[in-house]
């Protein structure tokens, strides 16, 4: 059984399909899809959906995911709506577990990022045949070189700082675009190195408004100029906090970052800068959309070799992407640390190195 858990990513479907056309070259495998996680098992009726080679074909292409995915709940924290009407979370792993079993489920291959691997550690740990693939845009995962979906998010946002130069250019603006990673800045510090940004925020490098403002003058002559940030949706201020939102939304477990690029256009007006600000926040267009070539490769050899890790029977497993190779890291350290970045790191220096301003 194969599901996808957390956020939607670029190649969730890509991976589907190698795990599919892998299986179709054993006799005795089939592939279901679990709908929505593992809510399509803990759901009455059931929701799974076999898949066979012509339910995936060309699905390399396809973003989204065909089986559907969700970043609320899950087994061991159900929602469940009690009689006052608030909410509280029950755990349903053990029914889940037998349920399985009476499906006849002999392995389970579950595509997602830290969250939906600590639910694969969890389940392992209570006996369950499974094999995690790491997804996520974010990159925030440690034991993998890259994520799928990752290197298509910094393309989206590449695309769009190409774009926004040029009005910025036409207007002398300064423009702030801000883009997602959670905690993580590997979008926004990838994206501005490849398209030039002046300035890149991240939250591992909380932010210094007056060295913000400094880079911005540089940028112009008097009032002619124009100067592209980068801002990461975790970035603060130093001695500030991230900027975000509770969604009130049932089961959801996060706060919902976003709003940092608005809040920064008003903290430079108010340190002083005359400039037009403009804020654009790409949001989960960074998300949507077909894979670039780099993650649908990627995204079949983690497929691929997921199956090929149920049947040589690697369960507890996360397959991972170690330069040049595919290979196993257990559950447990997949999920350990975040891949965060460090501000001694090469990609930083890099950035420095061209002139990008990164608040510190
Ligand atoms: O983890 C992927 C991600 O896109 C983050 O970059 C972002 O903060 C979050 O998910 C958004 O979640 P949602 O789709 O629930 O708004």
């Amino acid at each position: 059984m194969v599901l996808t858990g957390g956020g939607d990513c670029p190649g969730l479907n890509a991976v589907i399909r190698g795990i599919v056309k892998r299986a179709s070259q054993e006799n005795d495998w089939e592939v279901v899809g679990c709908i929505e996680s593992f809510n399509g098992v803990l759901r009455e009726p059931t929701e799974i959906e076999i898949l066979d080679e012509k339910r995936v074909e060309g699905l390399q292409i396809q973003g989204g995911t065909i089986i559907g995915t969700t970043n609320k709940g899950g087994p061991f924290a159900w929602p469940v709506k009690q009689n006052d009407g608030t909410w509280t979370t029950v755990d349903r792993s053990d029914e889940m577990l037998r349920k399985l079993q009476y499906l006849g489920i002999d392995a389970v291959i579950n595509i997602g990022g830290d969250g939906s691997q600590r639910i694969s550690l969890g389940l392992y740990n209570k006996g369950l045949n499974i094999v995690g693939v790491p997804k996520t845009i974010d990159n925030d995962l440690s034991m993998t070189d890259y994520t799928f979906g990752f290197q298509t998010a910094v393309q989206i946002c590449t695309d769009a700082i190409d774009k926004l130069v040029t009005t910025a250019a036409s207007h002398n603006r300064v423009f702030i675009m801000e883009v997602m990673g959670r905690d993580a800045g590997w979008i926004a510090l990838h994206s501005a190195i490849a398209g030039g940004a002046d300035i890149c925020l991240i939250p591992e490098i909380p932010y210094d408004i007056n060295k913000v403002k400094a880079k911005i003058e540089q940028r112009y002559n008097k009032r002619r100029g124009y100067c592209i940030i980068v801002v990461a949706e975790g970035a603060m201020p130093k001695g500030g906090t991230v900027t975000g939102t509770e969604t009130g939304e049932v089961g959801y477990q996060h706060v919902k970052l976003g709003g940092v690029g608005e809040q920064l256009a008003a903290d430079l007006k108010e340190a002083g800068v005359e400039h037009d600000i403009r804020c654009t926040i790409l949001g989960h267009l960074q998300r949507g959309g077909t894979p670039i070539a780099f993650d649908r490769v990627l995204a079949t050899e983690f497929g691929v070799r997921a199956m090929e890790f149920v049947l040589e029977g690697r369960f507890g497993q996360m397959v991972a992407y170690h330069h040049p190779d595919i290979v196993g890291v257990s559950l447990e350290e997949a999920v350990r640390t975040p891949h965060l970045i460090d501000p001694n790191e090469r990609l930083v220096h890099t950035a420095k190195g061209v002139g990008i301003e990164m608040g510190d």
